[in-house]
């Protein structure tokens, strides 16, 4: 229902192991989300770090917690009240995936943990997506207990208690346990009365200059457009801080590449908001919280193909510093997430990594490794202020794993 819209303004995390629900609750909560995805910059968007938007109400008449709903009419008839819009991130549960769920991250305020009532606890996603939350600094957590319908009460009550061990000592020690069925939307209200309680919307200024991580970057001209229809190009993310205008300029950082004389240099780039899309609908104010899409002057060829992903939006001259070489603190884990559990040894001089930071993801080869530091030359330069959070990953085997955390000097 379009016109009882609202911006959404609290993103929360769908984490899981893959299979374990969290589409089939993120449905359950926000109805069929290509419904409010439906333009191809957003669905663009949606299927890189899965959005979707749902909008949880009350019964003035219903009693706690029954009066928690998704619905506009409540069972007596009358008419629900709106609480809050909140916009979930669905982070993929496959394991190549993990980059894009630390970049998903970056934009949390909170999660869900989704863990299968039907398996033992905990299967490789739920312990890895688990640790990127602390890592990241996510703390409001809730955990959904989910396909309580293919289970008897013996397995509940046991699968509960190994919820209970996995998460002692870890970011999701307090977070409540919700026991659900995504697929036959069984205990719904008591899942919006966790969320409500557990993962409040942060507190921001809406003076605050304006930050934005992009996450993805188009070209939403279909080919053959005439030079007098082309559409600027739009980047697509979320607000973390302030709030953007149409018609604002702002500056994107690291910007673009540019060759003078033999020699490459990162150059930021300024424009224009032409537009600004957020959670369905036209807006000429963003504000943080859920997805926003945003209608530049850029020509199109530099939004292409999430050429601008990583990147960070805001008010020319406020943006942190770009870096193509940086020194960070490091804490490692103690052993490979997963079923291997692998000892992890310390990083190493001229070893690749794998550094997510912010939205951005890039390789950076270790120029000098230290006991609980390092200095790292990327790939691809990153723009971050410092203080900020970075997860490493090293190749083990056929893929890149989580080994540890960073903090920018
Ligand atoms: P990825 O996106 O691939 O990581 O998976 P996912 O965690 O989003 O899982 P998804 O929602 O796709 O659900 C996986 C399968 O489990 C689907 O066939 C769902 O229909 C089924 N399923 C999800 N929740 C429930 C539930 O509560 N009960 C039952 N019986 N089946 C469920």
């Amino acid at each position: 229902a379009t016109e009882t819209h609202q911006q959404p303004e609290v993103n929360i995390g769908l984490v899981g192991h893959v299979d374990h629900g969290k589409t089939t609750l993120v449905q359950a909560l926000s109805g069929s989300w290509t419904d409010q995805h439906s333009e191809e910059m957003k669905r663009g968007i949606s299927i890189r770090l899965g959005y979707a938007d749902a909008t949880f109400r009350k019964c003035p008449e219903v009693e706690e917690p029954e009066a928690f709903t998704v619905e506009e009419t409540c069972p007596d008839g009358s008419e629900s009240e709106v609480l809050r819009t909140v916009s979930f991130v669905d982070a993929p549960g496959h394991e190549t995936l993990m980059a894009t769920m630390l970049s998903g991250a970056a934009l949390m305020d909170g999660a869900v943990l989704v863990v299968s009532a039907t398996e033992e606890v905990p299967q490789a996603q739920t312990e890895e997506h688990l640790m990127a939350l602390d890592i990241i600094g996510v703390e409001n957590i809730v955990i959904a207990q989910n396909k309580i319908d293919l289970v008897d009460r013996d397995q509940a009550v046991r699968n509960h208690e190994q919820i209970q061990e996995f998460v002692a000592g870890t970011v999701a020690e307090d977070a409540p346990i919700v026991p659900v069925s995504a697929q036959q939307e069984v205990n719904m209200d008591l899942l919006i009365d966790a969320v409500e309680r557990e993962i409040p919307t942060p507190d921001r200024e809406a003076s605050d200059a304006a930050r934005m991580f992009v996450a993805r970057s188009f070209d939403i001209n279909r080919p053959g457009t005439t030079w007098a229809d082309l559409k600027g190009g739009v980047v697509g993310g979320s607000l973390v801080d302030g709030s953007l205008e149409a018609g604002e300029e702002i500056e994107l950082r690291p910007g673009r590449e540019v060759e003078e004389g033999g020699q490459t240099e990162w150059r930021p780039i300024t424009t224009e908001v032409r537009s600004l899309q957020a959670g369905s609908q036209s807006v000429d104010v963003a504000t943080p919280g859920g997805l926003l899409g945003v209608g530049t002057g850029l020509d199109p060829s530099l939004t292409k193909g999430d050429a601008l992903a990583g990147q960070v939006a805001g008010e020319p001259g406020t943006l942190p510093p770009t870096h193509e070489a940086f020194e960070m603190d490091v804490e490692l884990l103690d052993r490979v997430v997963g079923e291997d559990g692998d000892e992890i040894e310390e990083i190493s001089t001229g070893e690749p990594l794998m550094l997510t930071v912010g939205t951005a993801t890039t390789v950076g080869a270790v120029t000098s490794a230290r006991s609980g530091e390092c200095e790292v030359s990327l790939k691809r330069p990153v723009c971050a202020e410092s203080g900020s959070k970075i997860a490493i990953n090293r190749r083990v085997g056929a893929r890149w794993r989580l080994i540890g955390i960073g903090t920018l000097k």
